[in-house]
């Protein structure tokens, strides 16, 4: 199957209330890992490409490994999504080197100028059918180019507003979720009214939850066990996640499990095994490791599995 754009993926998602995994894919490792775990359940997927990932292994490389993985297998639908977009540029040369969906993402600048911005990607990517994901509200924590000290939420209303004057396809919000290994420093809590209130007032309109990570406890442990200084990590709880697959999220994005897969999995071996040097004994259990953990996802998390 060639790419698909998120539109009918989206649709079915939101009227089964399921969600369509995004797992951020940096080499050729990763690449496989998610691809035969969606093989395997069946299910429909997103590889996203964050601008670091263009910076780190190319847009040709990348491109070349999800045409690879789609050979392997045809019959799992797969969207390539640029995330994070920090310009226009971006956005364009992702549009122009076949990328099916991109993210814009203005959740910096002024709401004026979030909305000039992605109306001009809306603008470009709309006659070449690619579809538009933009960002309303602060993650708090660092992204490559945004970081903020604090959570500002999504103002329900302003979201209208907001996906009325740009014309995006979907949306990005706030409501308690960020990026990266350290979530919440007590009980996780998500302002699941507020997502209820954006979801009434959106019928029909998919949202987007990023920094969805659920940070498994046993990675944690492993990586701090073999020498790794992760801390205390926290990630959404998984049957958080779940009920917003029910409120109208329909794409719930993933790196950070996919790190911390990779990471202790390699971890391990290279203290049980410290005589091994070669990269493909190492990284064949890692790659396992990623596949399983998002295997777990789209069955448990997603409810994505048997979708495709
Ligand atoms: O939202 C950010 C993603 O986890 C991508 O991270 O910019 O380090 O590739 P990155
Ligand atoms: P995590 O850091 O929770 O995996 O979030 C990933 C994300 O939102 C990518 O855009
Ligand atoms: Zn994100």
């Amino acid at each position: 199957m060639p790419l698909m754009g998120p539109k009918d993926m989206f649709a079915a998602a939101y009227a089964g209330q399921y969600a369509v995994g995004a797992f951020n894919v940096n080499n050729m490792e990763i690449v496989q890992g998610i691809m035969r775990a969606a093989s395997e359940e069946n299910s429909p997927i997103i590889l996203q490409v964050s601008a670091g990932a263009h910076a780190y292994a190319g847009q040709v490389y990348i491109m070349k490994l999800v045409e690879a993985a789609l050979q392997e297998d045809k019959s799992v639908p797969v969207v390539m999504h640029l995330d994070h977009g920090p310009s226009f540029a971006m956005c364009r040369d992702c549009i122009d080197g076949g990328f099916t969906s991109v993210m814009i993402d203005g959740s910096h600048l002024s709401y004026e100028d979030n909305i000039t911005l992605t109306k001009q990607v809306v603008d470009y990517a709309h006659p070449r059918n690619v579809w538009v994901e933009a960002e309303l509200g602060k993650l708090a924590g660092v992204e490559e180019h945004v970081s903020s000290a604090e959570h500002v939420y999504t103002d329900p209303d302003q979201a209208v507003d907001f996906v009325t004057r740009t014309g995006c396809d979907s949306l990005a919000i706030a409501i308690g979720t960020s990026h990266g290994a350290y979530k919440f420093k007590g009980d996780a809590k998500l302002d699941f009214a507020r997502l209820e209130t954006i979801s009434a007032k959106l019928p029909g309109y998919p949202l987007v939850l990023h920094g969805a990570s659920s940070v498994p406890q046993e990675f944690v442990k492993l990586c701090n066990d073999f020498g790794g200084a992760v801390g205390s990590a926290a990630g959404v709880p998984e049957d958080m996640l779940r009920k917003a697959a029910g409120l109208g999220v329909c794409k719930i994005n993933v790196d950070t499990d996919i790190r911390l897969a990779l990471t202790a999995s390699i971890r391990q071996f290279m203290a049980e095994h410290p005589e091994q040097f070669d990269p493909r004994a190492y990284l064949t259990p890692a790659r396992e490791n990623v596949k399983k953990m998002v295997a777990h996802k789209i069955r448990t998390v997603m409810g994505s599995s048997g979708k495709a």
